[in-house]
């Protein structure tokens, strides 16, 4: 009876055949295709969601992923291959006892060894490329005269540093700084003293690590992009290609000018067996793991003391006492908290069995959350979370294994003795010549991040002479 009703009628028929050919046709195609690509959009859609999920959490994920996915276990999985491990039996046996079946190997690390070095003494997949640099550096950090020159040059930086807030806090008495900047540039030019002989300027300092700390975030992020994206995200990091060119330009000078009695040129003596490309890694190798872990690490633990007005008054009588124990324990505490190698991994070369676990399959990868591990509830009971130096004051250690920092093996820090030594003398001095005022309360680490710096670009800091 309406006209307007007449025209659904006859279209209603074209509905019908494309009804007919979709039932038909076109949705058992898509279903096919569907149920053949499933397995994948599934595991891309994990990887995604793990992605995110970190990226939301930070490196608390490990912590909050224990109690979702391993029902508070100490070890569960992501995907297929990747055991998160709380335990510190499993820790210690890939770590120590079984380091041999354990290598640096696996995606994240590979990537990340891609534009660290792969073949120095940080970075090396297995002991061939690894022993000839350690044989020659480790000496170094461990001797009793090689420490005591480190910690001088340390303190001699250090006062360098303090000679120029004196200069910038006469008439004014206060000035800004940004500590993560000034302790970098005290502990890279420790590093280029102490191991290559090098006297580093202020403008090749600012290039050096302008490098290492874009490479640092590019290495450690690139391990988290899953695969299908990869190409994609290399595509839109070009930029990391000129980055790695200006690093080796750094790297080929360095090994150029190195100096006749720096440990540099006992690497480069023929005897010392090791080769131009591992000796082009380990430079590099100790570019990225020689100065900005120390200068980090103190950065926190000078932020951690000066924001709570109870550690800042500790600081300025230890260091009028001249109580070294108070920095010592801020030290370790910094490294509980900020431990600057935040997440290590290790993968399985052969098929192994851990005593009281288990099984642990050829090709898994061991992946030790260490920051995660240090604010632990299970083995930091009281305030995992608080930066309170005074928790080594108790006689009881924590559990062994619970607390690496630096790991432990034959892959651990060669630079352990090296920081212990120099650290607590130099943040002693600090304390005792200016009082700090952070400007940023609460700075988060910027993670995923080989080492931990602080997100915001620097602990930007008042100092005013000390009023001691
Ligand atoms: C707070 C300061 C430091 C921390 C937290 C730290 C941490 C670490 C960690 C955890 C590793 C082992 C990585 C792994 O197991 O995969 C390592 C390796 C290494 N670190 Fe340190 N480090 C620090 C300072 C230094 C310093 C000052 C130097 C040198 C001057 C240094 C040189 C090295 C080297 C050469 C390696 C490779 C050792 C090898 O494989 O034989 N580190 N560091
Ligand atoms: C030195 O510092 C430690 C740690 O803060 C403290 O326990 C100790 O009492 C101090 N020693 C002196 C002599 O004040």
């Amino acid at each position: 009876m309406l006209p307007t009703l007449r025209a659904p009628m006859f279209s209603s028929l074209g509905l019908h055949i494309s009804l007919t050919v979709a039932l038909l046709v076109i949705f058992p195609t898509l279903i096919f295709i569907l149920f053949k690509l499933y397995p994948y959009a599934q595991k891309t859609l994990s990887s995604f969601a793990i992605a995110a999920f970190f990226l939301r959490h930070g490196p608390n994920g490990f912590l909050l992923l224990r109690e979702k996915l391993g029902k508070g276990e100490e070890t569960f999985r992501i995907g297929k291959y990747n055991l998160v491990v709380f335990n510190l039996d499993i820790i210690k046996h890939c770590l120590v006892q079984k380091a041999h079946n354990y290598d640096k190997g696996g995606r994240a690390a590979r990537l990340m060894g891609e534009v660290v070095g792969p073949l120095g003494i940080l970075g090396a997949l297995d002991e061939d490329d690894h022993v000839p640099s350690h044989q020659v550096l480790n000496p170094h950090t461990k001797r009793a005269d090689r420490i005591e020159t480190f910690e001088s040059m340390v303190l001699e930086e250090g006062e360098r540093k303090l000679d120029e807030w004196r200069s910038l806090t006469t008439g004014a008495r206060k000035t800004e700084v940004n500590l993560y900047i000034d302790l970098n540039e005290i502990f890279f030019r420790v590093l280029y003293r102490f191991m290559f002989g090098i006297d580093l300027s202020r403008k090749r300092f600012q290039h050096v690590h302008g490098i290492i700390s874009q490479l640092e975030r590019y290495s450690a992020v690139v391990g988290f992009v899953p695969a299908k994206l990869l190409p994609v995200y290399k595509l839109l990091r070009r930029d990391v290609a000129s980055l790695v060119v200006a690093l080796n330009k750094e790297v080929e000078s360095i090994i150029e000018e190195g100096a006749e009695d720096s440990p540099l040129h006992e690497l480069k003596e023929p005897s010392a067996g090791v080769s131009p490309v591992q000796l082009r890694d380990t430079v590099k190798n100790l570019l990225f793991a020689g100065a900005t872990t120390a200068a980090n690490a103190l950065g926190w633990a000078v932020h951690c003391v000066s924001k709570e007005a109870i550690w800042a008054k500790r600081a300025s009588e230890a260091a009028r006492q001249g109580n070294i124990t108070f920095f010592k324990n801020v030290c370790q505490e910094a490294n509980r908290v900020y431990p600057q190698a935040n997440v290590v991994t290790r993968r399985a070369k052969e098929d192994d069995y851990v005593p009281g676990y288990g099984p642990i399959a050829k090709g898994s990868i061991l992946v030790i959350p260490i920051i995660a591990l240090h604010r632990h509830p299970r083995y930091y009971p009281e305030a995992p979370h608080a930066f309170n130096p005074d928790r080594w004051l108790d006689q009881r250690p924590p559990p062994l294994m619970s607390y690496i920092p630096f790991t432990a093996g034959p892959r651990q820090c060669i630079g352990q003795s090296l920081f212990n030594r120099a650290g607590p003398p130099l943040l002693m001095r600090l304390h005792g010549s200016f009082d700090f005022y952070p400007l940023e309360a609460e700075p988060k680490p910027k993670w995923p991040n080989a080492v931990l710096p602080p997100r915001s670009g620097g602990f930007r800091m008042i100092i005013t002479p000390s009023s001691l």
